[in-house]
């Protein structure tokens, strides 16, 4: 029989590569919960939607993602991040089932000169980072069994993100203005599918306390979104796709309602020593990407 994971969300871009990377696993059905049936916002109905999916574990993965709506919808972004996973943490305590819970880049305040480990110091600086670290600590306090993975500059083939963001724009536009002094690591949700399977794989093989606890996950090698634009376009280029100038702008001249690190860049060694997961080069799985969307026509 297969093995059931429940994922929150539906049309999320981990929740649709989840979806879709299962196809290659027959051993594994995934159980995407959404509203109405499971409503982070609505704390009543998690117990239900969990219970009556009978999962073996729990992918975490839905979230209150609007980093600047946040900021002045601060009450929503906690109930979603920060109680809603308090509630989901303490049913599968109770169902006594793993979950494996996506957190953020954010939950640091970018003042390091080299990349966070798990063990350095947070302090988010915004609502957004703040709610999703209220989440971790609630998890961690719950006596759940869990894998926190913290990830960064998240992009697919699904939903908004920033690539297909920069595909559109150069559609119509010959030149464009990017943040050139913010730094991460921008990773692929196909990528982050296949290293939640491993993960909860592990989970499910081992009560090694080793395998438990919070670990950055996120793509290789780094880059500044200015960096990131130009990569997409020089690639969509090359595959016939659209193009334009990327210029370099400091994030003052690009004054958004929240406050974002300037540096995020995750040390992702933990993740690759214990859990054998090294996630590929930003430049290769965006011309993953890229190769996908150009050919569907989408953008
Ligand atoms: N995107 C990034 O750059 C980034 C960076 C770091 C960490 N993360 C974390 O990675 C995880 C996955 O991110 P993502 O990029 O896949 O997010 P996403 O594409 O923005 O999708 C968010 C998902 O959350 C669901 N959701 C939002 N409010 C909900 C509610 N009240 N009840 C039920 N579901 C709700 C959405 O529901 P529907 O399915 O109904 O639309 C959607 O499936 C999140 O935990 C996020 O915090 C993301």
């Amino acid at each position: 029989m297969a093995r059931r994971y429940v994922v929150t969300g539906r049309n999320g871009q981990v929740a649709q590569s989840l979806i879709e990377r299962v196809e290659r696993h027959s051993e594994i059905e995934i159980i995407p919960l959404a509203r109405p049936d499971l409503d982070l916002a609505d704390i009543e109905t998690i117990e239900r939607a969990l219970t009556e999916a009978r999962p073996e574990l729990i992918i975490s993965a839905a979230a209150y993602t609007a980093v600047d709506q946040a900021e002045s919808d601060a009450a929503k972004a906690f109930l979603v991040n920060g109680a809603a996973i308090n509630e989901i943490s303490r049913v599968a305590a109770k169902l006594n089932v793993p979950i494996v819970h996506l957190s953020t880049d954010y939950v640091f305040n970018g003042n390091k000169t080299s990349p966070y480990h798990e063990s350095d110091p947070v302090a988010p600086l915004c609502v957004y980072g703040q709610s999703k670290l209220e989440g971790e600590r609630r998890l961690i306090a719950s006596g759940a069994d869990y894998v926190i993975l913290r990830t960064a500059w998240v992009y697919s083939p699904f939903n908004k993100n920033f690539l297909r963001t920069m595909l559109h724009l150069a559609a119509s536009r010959d030149e464009l203005h990017v943040v050139a002094d913010q730094y991460g690591n921008p990773t692929s949700a196909l990528d982050i599918a296949d290293a939640i399977l491993t993960v909860a794989d592990n989970l499910l093989s081992s009560r090694d306390g080793r395998l438990r606890g919070i670990f950055h996950m996120a793509g290789s090698g780094e880059a500044s979104w200015a960096d990131f634009a130009s990569g997409i376009l020089r690639i969509s280029a090359e595959m016939g796709g659209p193009s334009a100038i990327v210029h370099p702008i400091p994030t003052a001249q690009y004054p958004t309602p929240a406050r974002r690190p300037n540096n995020s860049r995750l040390d992702c060694g933990k993740l690759e020593s214990i859990h054998g997961i090294r996630l590929p080069n930003w430049q290769i799985a965006t011309a993953t990407t890229l190769q996908r969307l150009l050919a569907g026509g989408a953008g």
